[in-house]
């Protein structure tokens, strides 16, 4: 089975321990670093803006995985690139049609970066069916957007087995990102549904052994 890569979210940390946190879990596992940008409109809270990204960009080797939860994402994607953004997601539901969202897609491919395209729980994946080839990643995201801490919602497995098989039938080659609600007791259905990225917020943060819990994740004990 391929090996299913770990991104911690930045969510739960608190902006002044978040370099501190992104060192830690790099020395414990974690493939990419998952940051959460929220603007206080497309969700209620705000997070922070690409200074923090800069400082995180000189802390570690990981990839950075930005998730743009805000209602104007061509506003910010240019800093975000700029200051070392490895891939930007941009949510469907942020854009008023399809040929918008597609234009945003290639102009923010053109700032050099990967992009990828979010859908909220209640938006049908079917959706998506003509953005696909367009994109390097899709993030379903498996709970509301807006906080950590929530339970997964199970009907998003079978999004994932859609875009898995629509990949295979099509021959294209996005990841599958599924973030939020995700443990160590689900992470290996989520895995064989098809996905390639498991983000992982509150679990990972409150774990007082991030190195076992990201080995299970990556389904190291699994027989
Ligand atoms: C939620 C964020 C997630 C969040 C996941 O809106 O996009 O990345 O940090 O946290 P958990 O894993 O606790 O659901
Ligand atoms: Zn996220």
């Amino acid at each position: 089975m391929k090996k299913i890569q770990i991104a911690p979210s930045t969510d739960p940390c608190p902006i002044k321990d978040l370099t501190k946190y992104v060192k830690e879990v790099e020395g414990c596992g974690a493939d990419l670093i998952h940051c959460d940008i929220m603007d206080g409109k497309f969700v209620p809270k705000r997070t922070f803006d690409y200074m923090v990204l800069a400082f995180l960009r000189k802390v570690t080797k990981l990839k950075l995985d930005v998730h743009m939860m805000v209602s104007e994402p061509l506003k910010v994607a240019k800093d975000f690139a700029k200051y070392g953004a490895d891939m930007i997601t941009i949510h469907y539901e942020a854009f008023h049609d399809k040929i918008q969202l597609v234009g945003a897609i290639q102009s923010i491919k053109r700032l050099g970066v990967k992009v990828g395209v979010a859908i909220k729980p209640t938006t049908p994946v079917k959706c998506l069916d003509n953005i696909l080839k367009f994109v390097d990643l899709v993030l379903v995201m498996s709970v509301e957007p807006g906080k950590s801490g929530q339970e997964f919602i199970k009907d998003s497995l079978v999004k994932i087995a859609y875009l898995s098989k629509k990949r295979t039938e099509e021959n294209l080659d996005f990841l599958i990102e599924v973030d939020g609600g995700i443990n160590t007791i689900n992470a290996s259905i989520i895995a064989v549904s098809g996905a390639d990225i498991l983000v992982s917020g509150s679990v990972i943060y409150n774990s007082p052994d991030k190195k076992k819990t990201i080995d299970e994740m990556h389904g190291k004990y699994l027989v």
